[in-house]
């Protein structure tokens, strides 16, 4: 039964996490906190790399990517040979994207209306010159996308259904399997942006049933900056041929031909940075160690928390849709910018994140919205954190 930490858990694992010390964080939905150990071993390859030679140091490194890709494999219910490592989330969505090769004329993309903005220009750039339309599937009275309402859709022009499962502006989380029901019941390729999903809900890709899934790792996962994980469904592989392949995703075979790897190595580069794939290990592991149910329970009660007192500052409009919530949470001070909000803050020594239209454009433009601030919690949110970051709040609302 996934439980919240207790205190005395949180203490300890913020006694392992230099950031913590010295920061109040609330830019976990940016870029978390990563561990002392995490750190330690990207030093140790790095010290590897150069007391051994790059290249030479190549094996030890090569065996923290596998065991990395291992570790992804068990996060998200996976097998092995159905994870990638990438650089971050854009960089295998796109990817994957892209390998679906050209779009013809009256084709539709179906997305949600939290999809991130970088993958709606990935869609954009090939949907407009191919002639072939984005269209927004309508949300419930929750603000979350809605399954019938997709169901409703659905014609034999649909050649993919993009979700982003918790959106980057607030704390809506989507019905992702709901959706993955119906993407498998008329046979259309399924997407998951889980750049915050990852490593803060448990992720299992069969019970969501998508056929590619993108998160980055250095989110709730507190994995290095420049790390990320793209999962393709094993049978959804073969529909895949990557825009461009290198030595080690398409070796030439003896006839001079490429071979292309019939894993999701397909969509890994040759030059990777095997010290961020050490740190990554080490924070995958540390996830699963804590395990994500627990992760979950804390960060539900921690958001609940913020919220909950946010909402009471007068001048303060707590904007998170959906029934069920997650640890993003976005607010406005009336009569302020996000953007100086964020400022006024980081001066206090508080970081949060503020985010503009381009991030969620649909969403954001459909709500009227132009900005919003958005403290994002951790596992290691302590309530005198909440504390500090609601007192400067109170003060810039009363300014
Ligand atoms: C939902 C979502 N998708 C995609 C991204 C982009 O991730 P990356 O910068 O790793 O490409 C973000 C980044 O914040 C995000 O929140």
């Amino acid at each position: 039964m996934p439980s919240p930490l207790s205190p005395a858990a949180v203490d300890a694992l913020r006694a392992l996490t230099p950031g913590a010390q010295s920061t109040t964080h609330f830019n976990h939905a940016g870029a978390s906190l990563p561990s002392s150990a995490t750190l330690e071993a990207m030093r140790a390859h790095l010290w590897r790399e150069a007391t051994m030679g790059p290249m030479e140091a190549g094996i030890a490194g090569r065996e923290q990517s596998e065991r990395a890709r291992l570790l992804a494999a068990r996060l998200l219910n996976a097998r092995p040979a159905e994870i990638a490592l990438t650089s971050g989330n854009s960089a295998g969505w796109g990817r994957a994207f892209a390998a679906l090769g050209p779009w013809r004329s009256g084709e539709r993309i179906l997305v949600g209306r939290h999809e991130w903005g970088g993958n709606l220009a990935a869609m954009r750039l090939s949907a407009q010159r191919a002639g072939a339309t984005i269209e927004v599937i309508p949300s419930d009275s929750s603000g979350a996308v809605d399954p019938q309402a997709l169901e409703a859709m659905l014609d034999d022009r649909v050649r993919l259904i993009a979700l982003t499962w918790l959106p980057a502006n607030g704390g809506l989380i989507n019905p992702a399997a709901a959706i993955g029901q119906v993407a498998r019941r008329h046979g259309i390729p399924y997407f998951i942006d889980a750049a915050q999903a990852v490593g803060q809900l448990p992720v299992d890709v069969a019970e969501v049933g998508c056929d590619v899934l993108t998160g980055p790792c250095r989110k709730a996962l507190r994995g290095p900056r420049g790390t990320g994980l793209l999962y393709v469904r094993e049978d959804f592989l073969s529909r895949l041929t990557p825009a461009f392949v290198d030595i080690r995703s398409a070796p030439l075979g003896a006839d001079g031909e490429p071979v292309l790897r019939d894993d999701a190595v397909r969509f890994e580069a040759a030059e990777a940075a095997p010290a961020l794939h050490c740190g990554l290990a080490n924070a995958l592991e540390e996830a699963l160690e804590i395990g994500v149910e627990n992760i979950r329970a804390q960060i539900d009660s921690v958001a609940q928390a913020l919220r909950g007192q946010l909402a009471e500052i007068p001048g303060v409009t707590v904007l998170d849709q959906g029934r069920e919530r997650s640890g993003l949470v976005a607010f406005n001070i009336a009569g302020l910018e996000a953007a100086s909000v964020q400022r006024s803050l980081a001066d206090q020594g508080i970081s949060i994140g503020s985010n503009g239209v381009p991030y969620t454009p649909l969403d954001m433009e459909s709500r009227g919205l132009k900005q919003i601030a958005r403290a994002s919690v951790s596992y290691l949110t302590t309530e005198t954190e909440i504390g500090r970051l609601l007192d400067g709040i109170r003060k810039l609302a009363t300014q």
